[in-house]
């Protein structure tokens, strides 16, 4: 792993791609400082060019080069959570060009925990550019096949499955209030807890500016939500054409089914994969059975929405 290490911090440098894992999803790194890269990037993901790009590094005090004001609770949550699954979005300082705010006066941060990752961000030493490695408004991937099914990236870094399985939290320091941007591992109270103050919430349904985030993680097959108290009805009704991602056990009308833990980080862990199996299977439709309206759930909650549209 050292040698592939030191080959992909040498494709950054000479503005290539490189797919890595992080405790959360994988990321498609490119170098952050150069607008080739991060174009290349882009292209890569089938992503719009003003969207902007989280960009990576190995420890907070580099990360925070890049913001031009460094408020104490970005400094308390870094404290805390950094290395580990969080983005900050910061007021931007002259490292962080318009290619990768998406032109916007902020710009979003993350250290992240997973060895790979910071042995990648030590051994390139600046900023690394990272969407997840995914086609642009599809699952991200947690797990170097999956990144190798679907983006042709000249190397990708294996670091087996991501650990989170669903993408950092974010929190927006930039303005007067702290605003939750995406829910994530590291739960609002968690934030709250630290900062001592409420954190806003940003209501996923509302509409979006360019910089805001994307509308989908979606599998190809249509999915829908069912209460549990549905499920059986719907299965009866569909039939054999469905798969089903649910809590309970399989059903014997149907051939597609993955019971998933009843506990959510590891329902989070699993999520991705579960769906991309499940989008494989070429069915008219994927049910998923609803998991409970608390906050543990919140972050998986939020995924499902999208990935049912
Ligand atoms: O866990 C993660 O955050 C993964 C891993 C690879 O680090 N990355 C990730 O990146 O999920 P991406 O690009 O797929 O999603 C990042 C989201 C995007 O929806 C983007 O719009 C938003 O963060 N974002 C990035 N920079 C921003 C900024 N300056 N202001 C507002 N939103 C921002
Ligand atoms: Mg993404």
């Amino acid at each position: 792993m050292i040698a592939e290490v030191r080959r992909a911090a040498q494709i950054l440098r000479a503005g290539g791609l490189v797919a890595f894992p992080t405790e959360t999803v994988y990321g498609l790194g490119a170098d952050a400082s150069s607008a080739t890269a991060v174009a290349r990037l882009y292209a890569a993901k089938g992503r719009p060019a003003d969207h902007p790009v989280i960009v990576h590094f190995a420890d907070a005090e580099r990360a925070f080069e890049w913001a031009r004001e460094v408020p104490e609770a970005a400094r308390k949550l870094a404290a805390k959570f950094w290395p580990g699954p969080l983005t900050l979005i910061l007021k931007r300082s002259a490292k962080a060009k318009d290619f990768v705010t998406g032109g916007q006066d902020n710009v979003g941060l993350r250290v992240p925990s997973h060895p790979v990752a910071q042995a990648l961000l030590r051994a390139f030493g600046g900023g690394v550019a990272a969407p997840s490695a995914n086609r642009f408004g599809s699952l991200s991937a947690t797990t170097a096949a999956h990144v190798a099914d679907e983006l042709n990236v000249e190397l990708v870094l294996d670091g087996g499955a991501s650990e989170v399985g669903i993408e950092s939290t974010i929190v927006d320091l930039s303005g007067t209030n702290a605003v939750l941007l995406r829910p994530g591992r590291i739960s609002k109270s968690q934030l709250e807890e630290v900062l001592k103050i409420k954190i806003q919430e940003k209501n996923s349904d509302s509409p979006r500016h360019s910089g805001g985030l994307e509308r989908h993680y979606a599998p190809k097959t249509p999915a829908k939500l069912v209460p549990p108290y549905a499920l059986d009805a719907e299965i009866a009704k569909r039939g054999s054409s469905v798969a089903v991602l649910a809590f309970s056990r399989p059903d014997e009308r149907v051939d597609y089914w993955i019971r998933m833990p009843s506990e959510p980080q590891a329902y989070a862990q699993r999520l991705y994969a579960a769906l991309r199996e499940l989008d494989g299977a070429g069915c008219a439709a994927i049910l998923i059975e609803t998991p409970p309206a608390t906050p543990e759930w919140v972050a998986v909650l939020d995924r499902l929405s999208r990935a049912t549209g």
